[in-house]
């Protein structure tokens, strides 16, 4: 009986620890770990095929959440690499659960990052760092890579294909290229 109240005492415990990290990390970062909806993925992966022109590419993900998306890009294309940028702890720590030889999650704060030597970047983020992320891509990202954004447009560049989802609440993945 002991046992299983210490049991519970520590299982509540967790739970409670879970809740305000993760509350703590959605109001710092100003968006909670959401994860991509599955129609919403295969239009990412339709575009990056689309538009990325070669195979061996290096992709990132920033705020790469639960890792879901970040792998299925590395499912998808067999000669990529891909890296996984996230903040919040339990995502990250969940994320690291499904790294592989092509994919892998730093815990880190995405703005801290050099992004000069990727093919293509991929996010969900929200509209309040989208200036902050303009200014860094058109600092850093070389010519010809591919921004694919989720949901949210990119201040300063244009898009050279907006993509919409058809099933319940329409949504828009923007595609740029630098
Ligand atoms: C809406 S979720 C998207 C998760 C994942 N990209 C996906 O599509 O499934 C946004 C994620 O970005 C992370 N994030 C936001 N700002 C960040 C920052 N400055 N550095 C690292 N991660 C960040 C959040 O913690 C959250 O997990």
């Amino acid at each position: 009986m002991a046992v299983l109240q210490s049991l519970y005492v520590l299982l509540s415990l967790f739970i409670f620890v879970l809740i305000g990290v993760s509350l703590y990390y959605d109001h710092k970062l100003k968006i909670p770990p959401a994860p991509t909806l599955p129609w919403v993925r295969r239009k990412i992966l339709k575009a990056l095929k689309k538009h990325l022109t070669k195979d061996n590419v290096f992709i990132v993900e920033l705020g790469s959440g639960w890792g879901g998306l970040s792998t299925s890009i590395a499912r998808n294309f067999s000669k990529a690499g891909v890296r996984g940028f996230e903040l919040s702890p339990f995502p990250y720590w969940f994320s690291k659960l499904r790294e592989g030889k092509r994919v892998r999650f730093t815990r880190a704060d995405i703005f801290d990052q050099d992004l000069s030597e990727y093919d293509a970047v991929v996010y969900y983020l929200s509209p309040v760092v989208a200036e902050r992320l303009s200014a860094k891509f058109q600092a850093e990202l070389k010519p010809g890579t591919i921004i694919v954004s989720n949901a949210f447009q990119l201040p300063g560049f244009e898009p050279v294909e907006v993509l919409e989802t058809r099933i319940g609440v329409r949504i828009k993945i923007y595609v740029y290229r630098t």
